[in-house]
């Protein structure tokens, strides 16, 4: 069975900074596992909401917390759970496709930068938790066979 949780990591990016700030380059396919062909932010979130509730079939992400902070919180479907803390504009987590991921606890300052390694595409985007585990359960199935 595929193990999706495993395949979830943290990654910290190179900085470039010098006397004059920080600069910290990500780029796709070197620096992450794909290239990007979608990027955006999220702010003005706090710490009542949660967004996220989602799994992609095709689509794999990578978080960065450019400012402020956020949790996200990974479930695989199979009983794991791993919370992970965006606290740094030099650090992401990478999520693959078919993990369930929820995002919240953001401080007020908190930009969220998300690169994706696929346009958006409403279809691919698993919005029930129960459909999930279904279409989980016979992916892992299937590569048993
Ligand atoms: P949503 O998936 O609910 O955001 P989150 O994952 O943070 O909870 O997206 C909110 C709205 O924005 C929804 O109507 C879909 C739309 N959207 C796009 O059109 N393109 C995108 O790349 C994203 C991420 C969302």
């Amino acid at each position: 069975m595929i193990n999706h949780m495993d395949r979830v990591k943290m990654i910290e990016f190179k900085d470039m900074g010098d006397e004059r700030g920080q600069l910290i380059v990500v780029e796709g396919a070197r620096d992450i596992p794909f290239e990007i062909k979608r990027t955006f932010y999220i702010y003005g979130s706090d710490a009542t909401v949660v967004r996220g509730k989602h799994a992609n079939r095709r689509t794999e992400f990578v978080l960065i917390n450019v400012a402020g902070s956020s949790k996200v919180k990974v479930l695989d479907g199979a009983g794991n759970e791993t919370i992970f803390c965006l606290n740094r504009p030099n650090t992401g987590i990478y999520l693959p496709n078919m993990v369930w991921k929820e995002m919240y606890d953001f401080s007020p300052d908190s930009v969220l930068l998300v690169l994706a390694s696929e346009h958006y595409d409403a279809a691919e985007y698993i919005r029930d938790y129960d459909e999930y585990v279904k279409e989980i359960s016979s992916f892992s199935d299937e590569s048993n066979n």
